[in-house]
């Protein structure tokens, strides 16, 4: 019996060192290790055996098996060894091979914009308050007093959420411009101290939506930054400064600005800002339509009655507000000349930026 097993190592060995892959490998395993294996019949018919020659015979098996258990690693690791070094020395390596390309993501041009606009009024102290995308008609319209039939109105401007059975007098709708969020927050803050309610300041980002003419300047939906600004003794000089200082910081710290008189429901007075023409200098060229002045944004001294309706008392609070839209400024800076590319996802738009 103990030469028997000696004949098995034997065997086995001697096939072990023909094997050159894995696969055979594996094949010798199953031949020799495996369950239907010499040494495991030799396992399987211990039984068998006299008394006496069970001890011995099992101990010999014994190592039989762990001594092929042993090739068996040995053989495997000098396997992959060699499959290693057959990698280096014959299939080369071409060090001026290009890299593989990792695509990048980038900020969207609007988000960049955005961004600047967040940093230069953060540096004035603003902070970013967040508001609603759906709205009803008194946010977006009632409490900053449009007049009742104020042409804003009417269905052609405004995407209502509701079907025309659906909507009562107080209808919602999707923002049409970030000036309701205004309401929101005095609300929010005068809450907090209604006998005292703390000044304001923030800056009110956003999507909005109008159902307009698509055109190469006008997108159904299109972002906003609004400002807000209410406190003791806020006047239209700190409106003023405030926006030109904003121009400077955002357009450089050179460019002049000027305010024209326009009206808005909400604000009293109401102003539009123009900046001087960052590409011609004030020249006159193609984008400034040979005016020198770029309008940037509509602004105003928050209207008596938007305060009230906001929880702050007019006789003790004024205050300023400014809204912008950030893709007309992205256009002028990056000369796009049609606003419908900034929400076609078109990656070749895109990648430019
Ligand atoms: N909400 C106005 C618009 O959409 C912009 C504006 C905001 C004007 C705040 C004055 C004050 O055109």
């Amino acid at each position: 019996m103990l030469d028997k097993l000696e004949q098995i190592k034997q065997d086995a060995l001697r096939a072990l060192a023909d094997i050159q892959d894995e696969t055979s490998l594996d094949q010798w395993r199953v031949a020799h290790l495996g369950r239907s294996s010499a040494i495991m019949d030799v396992f399987k018919n211990m039984g068998a055996l006299a008394k006496e020659e069970r001890g011995p015979v099992g101990r010999a098996a014994n190592q039989v098996k762990q001594a092929l258990e042993a090739e068996l690693t040995q053989k495997t690791v000098a396997l992959a060894e060699a499959a290693l070094t057959r990698s280096l020395t014959q299939d080369k390596l071409d060090v001026t091979l290009p890299g593989r390309h990792i695509p990048r993501g980038r900020l969207h041009p609007v988000t960049q914009t955005l961004r600047e606009i967040y940093r230069v009024f953060a540096d004035m102290g603003f902070q970013v308050y967040l508001s609603r995308e759906v709205e009803t008609d008194e946010f977006n319209f009632q409490y900053l007093n449009f007049p009742p039939h104020h042409p804003a109105r009417e269905m052609q401007d405004s995407f209502y959420v509701e079907s025309s059975q659906e909507r009562g007098d107080n209808p919602m709708l999707m923002r049409t411009h970030t000036s309701p969020g205004q309401i929101h927050a005095m609300r929010q803050y005068a809450a907090e101290s209604p006998e005292n309610p703390p000044p304001v300041r923030i800056i009110l980002p956003g999507m909005c939506y109008r159902y307009e003419q698509v055109s190469t300047r006008y997108e159904s939906q299109f972002t906003q930054v609004e400002g807000l600004a209410v406190g003791e003794d806020i006047t239209f000089s700190d409106l003023k400064g405030t926006l030109s200082d904003f121009a400077r910081r955002m357009f450089g710290k050179n460019v002049r600005s000027r305010f024209r008189a326009s009206h808005f429901p909400f604000t009293e007075p109401s102003a539009e800002m123009d900046i001087e023409c960052f590409l011609c200098g004030g020249e006159g060229c193609g984008v400034c339509k040979h005016s020198g002045w770029l309008e940037i944004l509509g602004c105003g001294m928050v209207h008596p009655n938007v305060l009230t309706n906001g929880g702050y008392d007019p006789e003790r609070y004024t205050g300023f507000a400014f809204g912008m839209g950030p893709e007309r400024i992205t256009m002028l800076r990056h000369h796009i000349e049609d606003i419908r590319y900034f929400w076609a996802n078109d990656m070749r738009f895109l990648e430019q930026f």
